[in-house]
C-alpha cells in the first residue's frame, strides 16, 4: 500500500514535470489520439511558458534536471538513441550536464565508516570535506592516505539504490502501459530500452565495478607513455566507495591553460585518436564517457582519464566488422558495405542488397564528398544506424555507445585543432589493425593464436544461437497477428479504460500540483 502510495506521488510528479515543460503534447504520435490533444489543452494552465522558446529536446534536458538523478542518467542514456527520439533531440541530450547540490560531509564520512568498518581517520590523514564535484549518483572528494598518497575518493550519494530502484521501477511501469494500450509504440521497444538502462546503471551503482574497470583499462595501456591511467586502490575502496590516485592537470578545453604548459594542440589530438582507436579496435573496451570534465592533460603532455562508470566492449566480430565497414565507406565501396551487413547477418536475407546499397550511397556521399577535416565519422554512423533501422537491423547498444563516445571525441578534437580530423588519423590505424588481424587469422601459422580468439568468440557464438532462437520464436508473429483481430473486439473495452484511467491521471496531477505548491 506504501509502496502503490509512494509510486502514485512518483507519477504525479512526473506528469507534473512533463506538461510543465510541454513535452507530451508536441509528440507525433499523440496527435493520433484526440484524448490525448484534449487532455493537453485542459492542462495546459500548468504550463511554464518561459520556456516555449526552446525547442523540445531543450525542455527535455531541463525536465530531466527538474526531475532529479534517476532521470538525469536516463537523459544520458537516451542521448545514444537519436532513433527514437531524433538526431537533434539526441544531440541536445549530450549537453545534459550532471551539477547537483553535494550532499554533507558528515554522510560522506557515515558511508565510509560503515562501509570500512572504522573511523575515516583511521583510512585517511586528511580529507577535504568540501567535494571537488557532484553529480547525480556520486560525488568526489579529495583526500590523502594514511601513507601519505593523494587520492580522489568518490562516494555514492547517500540511498541512491533505492531511489534509482523506485523510478525503475515506474519507468518500467509507464513503457509496458504504453506498449499495452498504445500498440504503436511497441516498435520503438521501451521496455527493453528501460531494461538496458536498468542494467547499465545497477552497474554504476556499484564503484567496485568502476574499480575493475579503471584497473582493466590501466593494464591494457601499461606499456603505453602517453596514457596515464590513475591507479585503483582496492584497501580503500567498496561498493559504496572508490579510492584511486589523483590527478593534477587540466581540462582538453582550457586552451589557454594548455597554451601555457606549452603543448601543442595538434599533437594532443593525435596521441587522443591513437589512444581511442587502441581502445576500440586492439582491445574492443573503451571509455564510454570522454567529455572534457572526464579527462586531464598533464604537465608532461599525457593523457589522463577519470570516471570508468560507463565503458564499452565489442567482441572480435564486431570490431572486424566495423574495421570494413568503415573502410569500406571510405573507399566509396558500398555494395561491399551493404554486403557486409548481410553476411554478418544484421540484416535479414528477405531484404535486397543492392537497395541496401543504394541506402549507403545515400548517407555516404554527402558526407564523404565533403572536405577531409569536415567528415564526421559519428555523423555516418548516426546516419547509418538510422537507415539499418528501416531495414529492421537492430542496432547493438554497444555500437550506439561508441558512436556517442566518437561524437563527444570528434568535438573535442575539433576544439582543440580544428585543422585535424580524426578520420585522417584513424584510416591508417584501422588499415593496420586490420592486417595485423588478417596475418593472425593465416591458417597453419599457429593453433596458438586461432583458438583463443576461437574461444573469445565463443560466447558470441552463443549469443547468435540465441538471436536465432529468438528469431524462430518472432516466427510464431503470425499466431500473434491472429491474436491481435481477437483484440480489435477488446479495443472497445480498452478505450473506456484508457478514460478512466486519464481522468485518474488527471486527478493525480492536480493533487500533486496542489501539494507542491
Ligand atoms: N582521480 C582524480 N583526480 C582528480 N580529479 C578527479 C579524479 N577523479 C575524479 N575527479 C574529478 O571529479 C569529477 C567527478 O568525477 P567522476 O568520476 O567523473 O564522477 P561522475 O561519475 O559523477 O561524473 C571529475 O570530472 C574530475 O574533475
Ligand atoms: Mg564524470
Amino acid at each position: 500500500m506504501i509502496s502503490l502510495f509512494s509510486n502514485l506521488i512518483t507519477l504525479s510528479r512526473l506528469l507534473f514535470k512533463l506538461i510543465r515543460y510541454n513535452i507530451v503534447s508536441p509528440i507525433s504520435f499523440f496527435q493520433n489520439y484526440p484524448f490525448i490533444g484534449k487532455l493537453a489543452l485542459k492542462t495546459s494552465f500548468l504550463r511554464d511558458r518561459s520556456f516555449d522558446n526552446h525547442n523540445w529536446g531543450e525542455r527535455l534536458v531541463y525536465c530531466f534536471i527538474a526531475l532529479g538523478p534517476s532521470f538525469i542518467k536516463f537523459g544520458q542514456a537516451l542521448a545514444t538513441r537519436a532513433d527514437i527520439i531524433g538526431g537533434d533531440n539526441a544531440l541536445a541530450l549530450t549537453q545534459l550536464q550532471d551539477n547537483l547540490t553535494p550532499f554533507s560531509f558528515e554522510q560522506a564520512e557515515r558511508i565510509i565508516s560503515s562501509d570500512f568498518n572504522c573511523g575515516i581517520e583511521n583510512l585517511f590523514s586528511h580529507f577535504e570535506k568540501k567535494p571537488i564535484a557532484a553529480a547525480s549518483i556520486a560525488q568526489v572528494h579529495f583526500a590523502r592516505l594514511v601513507d601519505g598518497t593523494d587520492v580522489a575518493v568518490k562516494i555514492l550519494r547517500p540511498n541512491i539504490e533505492e531511489l534509482f530502484e523506485r523510478d525503475v521501477k515506474l519507468l518500467f511501469w509507464l513503457a509496458e502501459l504504453l506498449e499495452r494500450f498504445f500498440p504503436a509504440t511497441r516498435r520503438l521497444r521501451l521496455v527493453d530500452v528501460i531494461e538496458v538502462f536498468s542494467t547499465s546503471i545497477k552497474l554504476e551503482l556499484d564503484l567496485r565495478m568502476e574499480a575493475s574497470a579503471g584497473s582493466e583499462l590501466a593494464d591494457n595501456f601499461s606499456e603505453d607513455t602517453d596514457f596515464k591511467v590513475p591507479k585503483v586502490y582496492w584497501d580503500y575502496t567498496s561498493q559504496r566507495v572508490l579510492t584511486i590516485e589523483k590527478i593534477t592537470g587540466c581540462r582538453p578545453d582550457n586552451r589557454q591553460e594548455l597554451k601555457r604548459m606549452n603543448l601543442d594542440p595538434r599533437q594532443l589530438v593525435k596521441k587522443s585518436t591513437r589512444i581511442f582507436f587502441n581502445q576500440v579496435f586492439r582491445d574492443g573496451f573503451f571509455h564510454g564517457d570522454m567529455h572534457p570534465g572526464n579527462v586531464f592533460i598533464l604537465e608532461d603532455g599525457r593523457i589522463a582519464p577519470v570516471d570508468f562508470g560507463i565503458m564499452g566492449r565489442l567482441d572480435m566480430a564486431t570490431r572486424v566488422f566495423l574495421a570494413k565497414m568503415l573502410i569500406g565507406f571510405l573507399t566509396k565501396d558500398y555494395h561491399s558495405v551493404a554486403k557486409l551487413h548481410f553476411k554478418a547477418r544484421y540484416i535479414s536475407e528477405d531484404q535486397s542488397v543492392e537497395t541496401f546499397a543504394q541506402a549507403c550511397r545515400s548517407i555516404g556521399e554527402p558526407i564523404l564528398n565533403r572536405p577531409l577535416a569536415e567528415i564526421s565519422l559519428a555523423n555516418l554512423l548516426s546516419q547509418l544506424f538510422r537507415i539499418t533501422k528501416q531495414f529492421e537491423m537492430e542496432i547493438q547498444p554497444q555500437l550506439l555507445l561508441l558512436q556517442k563516445t566518437m561524437l563527444v571525441a570528434e568535438g573535442a578534437g575539433r576544439q582543440l585543432d580544428p585543422t585535424v580530423n580524426i578520420w585522417e588519423l584513424a584510416q591508417p590505424m584501422i588499415r593496420d589493425w586490420m592486417v595485423k588481424t588478417q596475418l593472425q587469422k593465416i591458417p597453419l601459422q599457429s593453433l596458438s593464436v586461432e583458438l583463443p580468439e576461437l574461444i573469445n568468440r565463443l560466447p558470441s557464438l552463443f549469443e547468435n544461437l540465441e538471436i536465432a532462437l529468438e528469431n524462430l520464436a518472432k516466427k510464431g508473429i503470425a499466431v500473434e497477428h491472429q491474436k491481435e483481430l481477437l483484440n480489435k473486439k477488446k479495443n472497445k473495452k480498452r478505450r473506456r479504460i484508457k478514460r478512466i484511467f486519464f481522468s485518474l491521471v488527471i486527478i493525480l496531477m492536480l493533487s500533486g500540483y496542489y501539494v507542491m505548491n
